[in-house]
C-alpha cells in the first residue's frame, strides 16, 4: 500500500472538517477593550440554553498550550524575535485544535474561544509587521479547513483600549504583560489589522463597538449569537459548564482556563 502523504491526510481531513456538526465561534479585538469580560457573560448566558459548548482560549486551552501561553506572555521573556512568536502562537493552536477543537466540532459541540487565527493575523501579521502571506501560510497548514464560522470583534480606539489594559496589569501587580507592555503604534497596527479582516471577511466577523456600557455590549453579542444560531438552527443544542470564574473545558483535558 502507498504510504499516505500529507496532502492526502490534509485531504480527508478536510473532507472530516467539512462534515462537523458543531459550531466554532471566536471573540477578538485589541488588549483593553473588555473581551474577557464579554466572553465570560457570554459563557454564562450559553450555560443557560440547554446542551453543550466547549469554552476555551487562545493561546492555551490545552497543557502544552498553556505552558506556551506563559513563555509568550511573559515580561521577562525578552528578545523574543517575531517570527518565534508567531510560530509558538501556531503551535499551541496546533495543539489546541488537535485536542479539543476538532474533536468538540466532531461530537457536535459549539466551541467558544478567546481568540483564535484572527489574533495571529492582526498581532503578528499587522503588529510585529511580519505581512500577511506568512500568516496566512502557516494557517493553510496549521488550521486548514478549520476556520470560525462567527467572530465577534471588540474595537475601540487603542489609546482607551491600552489604557485600560495596562491599568488591569497593574492592579493585578502581573508579570504577563508582554503585550500591554507595546506601545501606541504596535496596538494602532493591531487595530488597522483587526479591522482589514473585519472587511475581507463580511459574513463570518462582526464588528461590536466597546465603547459603552459592559451589558450593552453583551446585549449586542448576544443578539449577533441568537441570530447565528437561529440560522444553523443549533439554539436548542447549546449549553456549558463553568464553575466561577474558571471554566472548566467541557472537552478535552482540563487546563488552567480564563481566569480573569
Ligand atoms: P488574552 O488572553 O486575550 O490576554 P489577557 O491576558 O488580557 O487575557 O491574549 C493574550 C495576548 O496574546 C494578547 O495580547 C494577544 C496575544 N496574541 C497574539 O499576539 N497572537 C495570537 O495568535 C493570539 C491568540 C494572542
Amino acid at each position: 500500500m502507498m504510504p499516505t502523504g500529507r496532502f492526502e491526510n490534509q485531504q480527508s481531513e478536510r473532507a472530516n472538517t467539512l462534515k462537523r456538526p458543531g459550531l466554532f465561534i471566536t471573540l477578538e479585538g485589541i488588549d483593553g477593550t473588555g473581551k474577557s469580560t464579554q466572553y465570560r457573560l457570554l459563557v454564562s448566558y450559553l450555560k443557560k440554553l440547554d446542551c453543550s459548548v466547549c469554552a476555551t482560549r487562545e493561546p492555551g486551552g490545552t497543557r502544552v498550550g498553556e505552558q506556551i501561553r506563559r513563555v509568550l506572555l511573559d515580561s521577562s521573556t525578552k528578545k523574543m524575535s517575531a517570527l518565534a512568536e508567531l510560530a509558538l502562537m501556531y503551535a499551541a493552536r496546533a495543539q489546541h485544535l488537535e485536542e479539543v477543537v476538532r474533536p468538540a466540532l466532531t461530537r457536535g459541540q459549539t466551541v467558544l474561544s478567546d481568540r483564535f487565527n484572527d489574533a495571529s493575523m492582526a498581532y503578528q501579521g499587522y503588529g510585529r509587521k511580519l505581512g500577511t502571506e506568512i500568516v496566512r501560510a502557516l494557517d493553510r497548514i496549521v488550521c486548514g479547513p478549520t476556520q470560525p464560522d462567527l467572530t465577534l470583534m471588540l474595537d475601540l480606539a487603542p489609546g482607551v483600549a491600552l489604557r485600560r489594559a495596562q491599568g488591569r496589569e497593574l492592579r493585578r501587580n502581573s508579570r504577563h504583560g508582554r503585550f500591554e507592555a507595546e506601545g501606541l503604534k504596535f496596538h494602532e497596527r493591531v487595530r488597522r489589522g483587526y479591522l482589514a479582516i473585519a472587511r475581507q471577511n463580511p459574513k463570518r466577523i462582526k464588528v461590536v463597538k466597546a465603547d459603552r456600557p459592559v451589558n450593552e455590549v453583551q446585549s449586542e453579542i448576544r443578539k449577533l449569537v441568537e441570530e447565528f444560531l437561529a440560522r444553523h438552527q443549533r439554539g436548542k443544542a447549546l449549553g456549558v459548564r463553568a464553575s466561577g470564574r474558571k471554566w472548566r473545558l467541557t472537552c478535552g483535558p482540563q487546563s488552567p482556563m480564563p481566569n480573569h
